[in-house]
């Protein structure tokens, strides 16, 4: 026996066994990378919200109630026009006409039970933008962009979904090129409405009609 023979007995592993506490660290480290990855671009806001649909506590269609039955968003989403919130409407206004139709049918009787003992339903929000990102209704919808423009066919929808990301991109191509984005404020919540005018000459029009010139500015929508 040679001492270089004495010296490689000394170990008891091959001398590729050297790399692999690297290749545990580099897989580890790759497989957690990996999760972050995934976790952050296929969870974060603009991947994943695009045809959300929750399941709601009661099956509430619009598209039978503000498509058949053409009821005006408005009747149900009061402070759309006024404020940064659309809201979401009370049993209440359900009971203007649940009182008598339909009165028996279960879902109906739901709604009458909490009626009764005064509970909201508690309806899953859809559409969310982060907390740091300012959002208002008002300031859109009086300036002729349709409900259709952010949310899609509504009234078509049994189950309401999410069809825009209603990511920053999204909202500055809009704030950057509005004008076929904008319709006569009168007909704002008249999704199926279709310009009889050349839409770009209207959108044009319109613009300057409305004076509209929407801000890019990080403080318009992060303050
Ligand atoms: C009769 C009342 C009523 C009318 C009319 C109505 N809605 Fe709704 N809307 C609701 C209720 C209740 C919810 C909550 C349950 C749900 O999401 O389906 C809702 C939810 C929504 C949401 C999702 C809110 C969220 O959670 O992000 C949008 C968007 C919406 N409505 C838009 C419209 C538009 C646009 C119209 C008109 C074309 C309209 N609604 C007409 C009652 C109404
Ligand atoms: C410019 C885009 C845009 C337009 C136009 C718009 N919405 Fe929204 N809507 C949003 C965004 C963004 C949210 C999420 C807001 C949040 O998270 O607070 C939202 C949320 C809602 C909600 C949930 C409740 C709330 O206020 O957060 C309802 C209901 C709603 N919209 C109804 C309407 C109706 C009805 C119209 C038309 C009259 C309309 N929206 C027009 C972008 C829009
Ligand atoms: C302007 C009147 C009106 C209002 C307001 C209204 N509905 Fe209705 N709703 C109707 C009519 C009409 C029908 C269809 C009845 C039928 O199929 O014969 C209906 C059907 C329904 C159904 C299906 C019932 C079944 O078993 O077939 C549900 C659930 C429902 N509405 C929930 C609601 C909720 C929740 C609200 C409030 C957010 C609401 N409605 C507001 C008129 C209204
Ligand atoms: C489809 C077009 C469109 C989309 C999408 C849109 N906006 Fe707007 N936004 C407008 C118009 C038009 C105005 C009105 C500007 C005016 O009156 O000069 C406006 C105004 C605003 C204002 C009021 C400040 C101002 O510029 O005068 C805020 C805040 C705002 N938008 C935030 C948002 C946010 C946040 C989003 C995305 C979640 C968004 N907007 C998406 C068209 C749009
Ligand atoms: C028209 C509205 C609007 C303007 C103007 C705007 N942002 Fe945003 N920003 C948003 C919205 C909405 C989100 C949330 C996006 C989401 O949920 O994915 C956002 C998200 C962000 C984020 C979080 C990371 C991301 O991309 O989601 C940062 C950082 C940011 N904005 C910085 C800025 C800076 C810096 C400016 C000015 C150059 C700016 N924003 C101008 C609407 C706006």
């Amino acid at each position: 026996m040679t001492d270089n023979n004495t010296e490689k007995s000394r170990y008891i592993f091959p001398e590729w066994s050297n790399y692999v506490p690297m290749i545990v660290v580099g897989l580890i480290g790759g497989g957690l990378m990996t999760i972050i990855f995934v976790f952050w671009f296929w969870l974060s806001p603009k991947h994943t919200d695009v045809g959300y649909e929750p399941e709601q506590p009661i099956p509430y269609s619009h598209r039978l109630h503000a498509g058949e039955l053409g009821i005006d968003c408005r009747y149900c989403h009061t402070q759309v026009e006024t404020g940064a919130h659309a809201t979401i409407p009370p049993v209440e206004t359900c009971m203007n006409c649940h009182k008598i139709v339909k009165k028996d049918s279960p879902h109906i009787i739901k709604l009458r039970e909490a009626f009764a003992t005064d509970t909201p339903i508690e309806w899953v929000k859809v559409h969310n933008t982060p907390d740091y990102a300012y959002f208002d209704h008002s300031r859109h919808v009086n300036s002729g962009v349709s409900c259709l423009e952010c949310h899609g066919r509504i009234d078509q929808m049994e189950v309401v979904r999410q069809v825009e990301p209603l990511s920053m991109s999204w909202c500055l191509d809009c704030h950057r090129d509005p004008a076929k984005h904008i319709r006569p404020k009168d007909k704002v919540t008249d999704l199926s409405w279709k310009p009889s005018e050349d839409p770009e000459e209207m959108g044009k029009r319109l613009v300057e009609l409305y004076h509209i010139n929407p801000r890019e500015d990080c403080s318009t929508c992060h303050r």
